[in-house]
């Protein structure tokens, strides 16, 4: 009998393909780089699952020409690189890596917020530049933590764990969602607000929703306007989540303070601007990029397609099939 086929989008080192190739045909490709949507069409037309990385466009085009796909494993836990209704319509599994990357996620999103508020790139690059002379006072004054208030947009599995970090800096932690969550609120003393008081009163935003259609450009001109000027954003969520244009217009007429991105609207690219502002800090879309973490994932990713190339059930599906 043949063996079921499975098409990884790129290479990763970390992935547990010798669990895959127990039972299964194992196909990586051989370019170091992302795929083209039509590369993509191509090589997985045949079939059976793919591993597919957050940068892989999985539309509707694209599901047309896999007629024997059955799972999708994303390397990722957010999945909007992926048309799920119409996963969904054509029976084919979506998966996520959930959880595991919670922590790590949201101490990058610490790690923006301490080189923000304390200039720490800026320091770096002064220090480098030999421009530092001696000590002095008001040298690259930044902005407290403690005491301060902590607004966070999507408190779901990365939210939570950013807000549990604050513990130690004595925060005021105000959230937003569709939905509250009174544990959440009871463990943390979090306060649930609307978006506009949020906005209004929080001394560091920090973003942590999925980019859905209702979230697209959920922080824009109006928004920022809304904000104290000496607030300070920090993005580990998706890059349309913020209108990219307007941030940049936002920093540069003092209506915030800085930000803090690890993603962006059209990655890799950036509005050109955002390089040229000393308040921002600039991570390329590294939230889960630690070896524990990708290491967790990627054998996720694997159990995933192994569950459901064996008619079992998913470890963690994004869709009911
Ligand atoms: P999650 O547990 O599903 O949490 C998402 C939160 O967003 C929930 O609290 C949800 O609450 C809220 N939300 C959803 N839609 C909303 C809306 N329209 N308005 C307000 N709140 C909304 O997801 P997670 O595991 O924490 O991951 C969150 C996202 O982080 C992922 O989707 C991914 O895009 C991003 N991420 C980025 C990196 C990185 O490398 N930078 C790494 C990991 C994840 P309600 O349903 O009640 O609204
Ligand atoms: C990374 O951005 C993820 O969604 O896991
Ligand atoms: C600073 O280094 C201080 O001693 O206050």
């Amino acid at each position: 009998m043949n063996k079921k086929k499975v098409y990884i989008t790129r290479n990763v080192s970390l992935m547990p393909v010798e669990l895959l190739e127990k039972d299964f045909e194992v196909i990586i490709s051989p370019e170091d780089r992302t795929l083209s949507k039509e590369e993509l069409k191509e090589n997985i037309k045949d079939v059976d699952a793919v591993i597919t990385q957050l940068t892989n466009v999985v539309d509707e085009d694209v599901l047309e020409n896999a007629k024997k796909l059955k799972v999708i494993a994303n390397y990722a836990v957010g999945f909007n690189n992926i048309d799920i209704d119409e996963a969904t319509k054509r029976g084919i599994q979506v998966t996520n890596t959930p959880g595991v990357l919670s922590d790590t996620t949201a101490e990058l999103a610490w790690a923006l917020l301490f080189a923000v508020t304390r200039r720490v790139l800026e320091g770096d690059r002064y220090v480098r530049e030999g421009k530092w002379d001696a000590f002095f006072p008001t040298l690259l004054l930044g902005q407290d933590v403690t005491g301060k208030t902590l607004g966070i947009i999507g408190a779901g599995r990365i939210g939570k764990a950013f807000a549990k970090k604050s513990i130690g800096f004595d925060m005021k932690i105000l959230y937003y969602n569709r939905s509250r969550d009174y544990e959440f609120e009871n463990d943390y003393n979090a306060k649930y607000v609307d978006k506009e008081t949020l906005l209004k009163e929080s001394d560091i935003l920090s973003l942590h929703v999925p980019l859905t259609a209702e979230t697209k450009h959920m922080l824009g001109k109006k928004e920022f306007k809304m904000m104290k000027k000496t607030a300070i954003v920090i993005n580990t969520a998706r890059g349309p989540v913020i209108d990219e244009k307007a941030l940049v217009a936002a920093l540069k007429e003092g209506e915030i303070w800085g930000a803090g991105l690890d993603v962006y609207e059209n990655e890799p690219t950036l509005e050109e601007e955002l390089k040229q502002l000393d308040n921002v800090v600039l991570t390329p879309h590294i939230g889960s990029a630690s070896t524990e973490t990708r290491t967790k994932m990627a054998k996720m990713v694997v159990d995933n397609v192994i569950a459901v190339l064996n008619g079992k059930d998913p470890i963690t599906p994004v869709n009911h099939i």
